[in-house]
Formats: structure tokens, C-alpha cells, sequence
């Protein structure tokens, strides 16, 4: 079956540009060149896939469907208008944080289509969430490519609004720093407890671990999921009473999403 993916030029091809080339590896790519000047980037090489150190080095003729823009956004203003040559031809996808399309624009080119996703590091085993926004200079062809070449990360929805980026940042782009600070902080109150290092931290991490997968295979909504686990007067109900006491833990976590959405909004200023 021939592939549904464009062919790619990925730049950069660091934690989430290799993430981003494995899923599309499993999608059947059949051409890609990657320009990352790390010598770790050389081992993405493979079928299909060549790995050059700068962009004057990408083979002549290769005319990519797509440029995935997955360098560090400090480097954006370096890197990226040396890829303003394909801007009638390629759409352009760029990760970075915090890097409007007006930003982007003024890189590349004003009438380039661009499309501004913000993945998750999920990604790198194909559960991510990618939200995008696309420009209104991205035809219904090329947002259709940007959707299958996203969707190789995990699902994909789109934002007509980009400022909803800011608060897609603060919840999905940060969420998985969320979910693994929660479990060093049940692993450390199995310690204090006095259970075993080793059995606190198998417990920490594979409650973690199997209640997503239970959410994942359940048809039921989570705070139903959470009444199930919570006996009245039991133990659970005990744990949750002091979290919730005062509105104490849902207080904190709307100002920490608030604050996290509130420095989106000043990063992409
Ligand atoms: N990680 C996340 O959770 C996450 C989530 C959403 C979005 N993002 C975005 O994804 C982008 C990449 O993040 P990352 O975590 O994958 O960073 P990373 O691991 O540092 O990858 C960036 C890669 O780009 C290379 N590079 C530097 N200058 C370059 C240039 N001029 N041309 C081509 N490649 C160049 C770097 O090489 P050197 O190491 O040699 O500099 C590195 O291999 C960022 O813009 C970030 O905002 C990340």
C-alpha cells in the first residue's frame, strides 16, 4: 500500500523530532532528510531516511511535502530561513514552544502555510495528544498531511483560535510533568510510611501505570472511576477528604494551570 505521508524534511532531530521519524516509520515513510548537526542525529539514518549536519547538504532535487520545524525555539531565528526556499511548495509544521505562526512567518515567509502544533512527550511511544493550529495560508490537502503526520505521535486535535495554544501548553504539553510528579510524591509517602524503597516505587509507579490503563479501557468517566475506588468511610475516602479539604488541591492546581498558561502567553509575546 503506498504511503499516505508526504515526503519530510525534519529539523531537528532531537527527543521529539526521533519520536515524531519513529511513528512515522511505523506509517510506512518512504522518504525523509533529516538536518540536525548533533552527531547523535547520524544513528536516525536508515531506509529512506538520510541524515545531513546542515541544510546546504540536503540532496538536490529532494523536494519535501512537509518541513517539520523541531528545533529548540531559541534556534528558530538561526535555523529556519534557510528553509524559506520551500515555502511554495512543503507546509510547514513546527513544535516549537511558544513560536507563533506571526513569528514563524517572519522566518520563513509570509505567505508560507504553516501549521503550529504543540505535542506531548507521550509521543515518544505513540500515546502523545498533538493540538494544531493551522493558518489561513494551509490548504485542505496540506492540513490533511499535517493531520497523518501528527497523528504518528498519537491523536491530534485542532484549534481554530492559536491563543488556545496557551492553555493546551499548560494542560496536555506539561500534563505529563504533572502525572510523574504525582508519583515521586506517592512513592516518597510510601516511604514515610515505612514501606521498602523498591515497593514503594513498584507501587507508586504501577498504580500510575494501570489506573491510565484502566481509563483508557473503561467506558466510564474518571470521577467515576474514582467512587469506585472509594469505599464511604474507608481508607480512600479518608486520602481524598484531606486533598479535597478546603478546595486545597483543586485551588492549587487551577493556579498552577493558570500560571502555566499565563507564562505561554509572555514565552509566545
Ligand atoms: N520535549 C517536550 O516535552 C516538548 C513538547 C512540546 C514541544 N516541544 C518542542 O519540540 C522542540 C524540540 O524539543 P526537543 O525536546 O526535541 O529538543 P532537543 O532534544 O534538544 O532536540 C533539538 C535538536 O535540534 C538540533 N539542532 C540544534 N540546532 C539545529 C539547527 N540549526 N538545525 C537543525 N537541528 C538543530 C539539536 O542538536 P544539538 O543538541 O546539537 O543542539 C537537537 O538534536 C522544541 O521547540 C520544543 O519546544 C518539546
Amino acid at each position: 500500500m503506498p504511503s499516505k505521508l508526504p515526503s519530510i524534511l525534519l529539523i531537528g532531530g532531537g527527543r521529539m523530532g526521533s519520536a515524531l521519524l519513529a511513528g512515522w516509520r511505523e506509517q510506512g515513510l518512504s522518504q525523509a532528510v533529516v538536518v540536525d548537526p548533533s552527531p547523535e542525529a547520524a544513528k536516525l539514518a536508515g531506509p529512506g531516511v538520510i541524515v545531513v549536519r546542515t541544510p546546504g547538504k540536503i540532496p538536490d532535487g529532494f523536494t519535501p511535502g512537509a518541513v517539520v520545524l523541531a528545533v529548540k525555539p531559541q534556534m528558530a531565528a538561526e535555523a529556519l530561513p534557510a528553509y524559506a526556499r520551500y515555502e511554495g511548495s512543503a507546509v510547514f509544521i513546527s513544535i516549537m514552544a511558544g513560536k507563533t505562526v506571526h513569528a514563524i512567518a517572519q522566518l520563513i515567509g509570509r505567505q508560507a502555510p504553516i501549521v503550529r502544533a504543540m505535542p506531548n512527550t507521550p509521543a515518544a511511544v505513540r500515546q502523545g495528544i498533538t493540538v494544531a493550529h493551522a493558518c489561513h495560508h494551509v490548504s485542505a490537502h496540506q492540513r490533511a498531511l499535517a493531520d497523518a503526520l501528527l497523528a504518528a505521535a498519537g491523536q491530534v486535535a485542532w484549534v481554530e483560535d492559536e491563543s488556545q495554544l496557551d492553555p493546551v501548553t499548560a494542560i496536555s504539553g506539561g500534563g505529563p510533568a504533572y502525572v510523574f510528579l504525582l508519583t515521586e510524591l506517592m512513592e516518597q509517602a510510601g516511604l514515610d510510611q515505612g514501606l521498602p524503597p523498591e515497593l514503594a516505587r513498584q507501587l507508586a509507579r504501577q498504580t500510575v501505570i494501570g489506573s491510565a490503563a484502566l481509563l483508557a479501557a473503561s467506558d466510564e468517566e474518571p470521577a467515576q472511576l474514582r467512587i469506585n475506588v472509594t469505599s464511604p468511610g474507608g481508607t480512600t475516602a479518608e486520602a481524598l477528604k484531606l486533598l479535597r479539604a478546603d478546595d486545597a488541591l483543586p485551588k492549587i492546581f487551577r493556579e498552577a494551570i493558570q500560571a502555566a498558561t499565563e507564562r505561554s502567553r509572555v514565552l509566545s509575546a
